[in-house]
């Protein structure tokens, strides 16, 4: 029998982009259900968890998500949860030609490798764990992004192809690992590249969600849900899949 209220009693988490937005509800989430969590970011926000540990540190940098992951294991003792949802986009119209190459490297370095490089030195604690998780925060299984956010998909595409990777290697040794793809949600990210984008493209931030069939934006506590969902017991057998979290958008409505 799964103990609903106290499930995540025990379980030991790292969050990465946990002080505000779709990081800090799922840390709150996961705080809530009794688990012992860190968060790492590069400052603390008003949304920052006070109950959760703060790990100070830029996971673009092969240092900085180094020394993210070490801390995260001295603090916590261990881990069994990891949440790499750090992610961070400028739209740039009118699309390819205009993206100029450092922009295309800042995009990989901030949506893909700071996954890979934190996930890497946690890899020993999670296989140790009896429950390892890994959840993974794309949006590339929403392409095309051609005319405003090419180098933020592609970036979040080698993410997507990165955790099927991750989910078959380690699916021997019973750590799970799945993505999850946030349509539009209200959060200052998200709300700060829709308004870029809806003025350059001379429309407004309403007439972006035209698209959505639920007919709204979403909430970073609907995208924290799904994720306590998928690294809790409930989900003991579901890994090396894509998650929609999007209101309809992009899938089968
Ligand atoms: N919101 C949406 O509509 C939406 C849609 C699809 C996908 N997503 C994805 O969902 C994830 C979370 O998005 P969000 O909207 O919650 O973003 P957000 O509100 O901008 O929060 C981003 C978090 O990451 C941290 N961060 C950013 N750059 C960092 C760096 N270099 N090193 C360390 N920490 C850094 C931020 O804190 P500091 O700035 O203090 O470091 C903050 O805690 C991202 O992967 C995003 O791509 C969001």
């Amino acid at each position: 029998m799964i103990d609903y209220a106290n499930e995540f009693e025990g379980k030991k988490v790292l969050i990465t982009g946990g002080s505000r937005g779709i990081g800090a509800a799922t840390a709150q989430r996961l705080l809530d259900g009794g688990a012992t969590v860190a968060v790492s970011a590069r400052s603390r926000h008003e949304q920052t968890p006070t109950n959760a540990s703060f790990i100070q540190g830029d996971v673009s940098t092969l240092a900085g998500a180094t020394a993210v992951a070490e801390e995260a294991l001295e603090t916590l003792g261990g881990l069994d949860i990891l949440v790499n949802n750090v992610g961070a986009t400028t739209p740039i119209l009118p699309g390819i030609e205009s993206i100029s190459d450092e922009e295309w490297i800042e995009s990989l370095l901030i949506n893909f490798m700071s996954a890979v490089r934190v996930t890497k030195p946690l890899l020993p604690a999670l296989r140790r764990s009896r429950s390892g998780a890994i959840v993974n925060i794309s949006a590339g299984g929403l392409l095309p992004f051609h005319g405003f956010l090419a180098h933020y998909g592609a970036a979040k595409a080698a993410l997507d192809s990165y955790t099927g990777s991750s989910a078959g290697e380690l699916a021997p040794a019973g750590v799970r690992v799945n993505l999850v793809t946030p349509g539009a949600i209200a959060t200052e990210g998200g709300d700060d590249g829709r308004k870029l984008l809806a003025t350059g493209m001379g429309i407004t931030v309403e007439q972006l969600f035209g698209g959505i069939p639920l007919r709204r934006i979403g909430t970073a506590q609907e995208i924290a849900e799904t994720i306590a969902f998928l690294v809790s017991d409930r989900a003991s057998y579901i890994t090396g899949h894509d998650h929609f979290v999007t209101g309809g958008f992009g899938d089968l409505a």
